[in-house]
């Protein structure tokens, strides 16, 4: 199959991409990280300009978006939305403290040459689904490729960087078993989209995918639906169970974290209901990702985790500090997968 070209794509998932299109990317990835290891340059992105637009907090995205734009010759300019006319859709807005949306993307497209945007959780009352709305509509105005540094149902730049962390450690992934398994934390408050994307590009290339989660955790349908469909045309299997030890066993690699009841979030309930969630929470508060359950799994089981963690709860200090830890692996590749998509979609 020819790969199109990816310039001027959305990076909103990596559902909407193919196999190929994101072997691709993962390609440019692995060679720019090499290459860049053996002092050469990629001026790929000279003066153009990426906006990074953040709704919530960030560590790993904001600096791994701005050193890549650095190292390929161009510019990051870091947006808070509360310091800008918070770009509002439709129907949300408020006289001189937001901007719409439809007229905020119009006006960065006239002048850079990319919008990063993230938006999940608070910044739309924990409403699952409206972030991503919020990216589709910023990208249905802007004429620049609009890149998803995590809205409340896909994560795609941790996922290109977790899958690039994989390859490196094993080459071809294909046969190799993989859990994404939900874990104790005490907040409640994060998106469901980191495991939503690990198992989506875990879908493209013939992996064995266990998804475990006690009762009341289940995720989007419509996203697994996505996931079994791939794993048919592309190989591998997925598998759901509500035992963490029955996952774990002969692991290749574990993906423990947290994330909240989607039963207890709108549209399924009229508002958040963190109170009962609460309840969800506290009777489940032994899946943890510790020693004990690490031997479970085969003896260089990979342990992975998006960052930030909440040690102590969702994993142990010994097993996020152990030699089968890849978490810093991951986080550097968020930088190499993130420069080779701006390069691709880009220029
Ligand atoms: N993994 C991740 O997205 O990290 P930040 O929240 O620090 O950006």
């Amino acid at each position: 199959m020819k790969t199109k070209s990816l310039r001027g794509r959305d990076f909103i998932t990596v559902l909407e991409f193919s196999k190929e299109e994101l072997d691709t990317i993962l390609r440019l990835a692995e060679q720019l990280k090499l290459e860049k290891a053996a002092g050469k340059r990629h001026p790929l992105l000279v003066e153009k300009t990426l906006f990074l637009l953040f709704y919530n907090r960030s560590l790993r995205t904001r600096n791994s978006f701005e050193c890549g734009m650095t190292q390929l010759g161009g510019h990051a300019n870091y947006l808070d939305s509360e310091k800008v006319y918070t770009p509002a859709v439709a129907g949300e807005e408020v006289a001189f403290v937001t901007e719409r949306v439809a007229d905020v993307a119009r006006v960065l497209s006239s002048m850079g040459d990319g919008i990063a945007i993230r938006i999940f959780g608070d910044p739309v009352g924990w409403y699952y689904g409206r972030g991503n709305e919020y990216l589709r509509e910023f990208a249905r105005w802007a004429t620049v490729p609009v890149i998803n540094m995590e809205d409340d149902m896909y994560h795609p730049c941790q996922a290109m960087a977790d899958m690039l962390t994989l390859r490196e450690k094993w080459g071809d992934v294909a046969g190799r078993k993989i859990v994404v398994s939900w874990a104790y934390s005490p907040s409640m408050k994060k998106p469901v989209s980191v495991p939503h994307s690990m198992m989506a590009i875990a879908s493209y290339f013939g992996m064995h995918i266990v998804f475990a989660r006690p009762k009341g955790f289940e995720l989007d349908p419509a996203i697994i639906e996505k996931v079994k469909a791939n794993v048919a045309k592309h190989g591998g299997s997925f598998e759901e169970t509500d035992s963490m030890e029955e996952a774990f066993r002969d692991a290749d690699a574990v993906y423990p974290k947290c994330w909240p009841s989607l039963e207890y979030l709108p549209p399924r309930v009229p508002k958040p209901d963190f109170e009962s969630m609460k309840k969800l929470f506290d009777a489940n508060r032994h899946w943890i990702c510790d020693e004990r359950m690490m031997k479970l799994a085969k003896p260089d089981c990979l342990y992975m985790h998006c960052l930030p963690c909440d040690r102590g709860f969702e994993v142990t200090d010994a097993v996020i500090d152990g030699p089968n830890s890849v978490v810093f692996d991951q986080a550097e590749n968020r930088m190499h997968a993130q420069k080779a998509i701006m390069a691709l979609t880009m220029r």
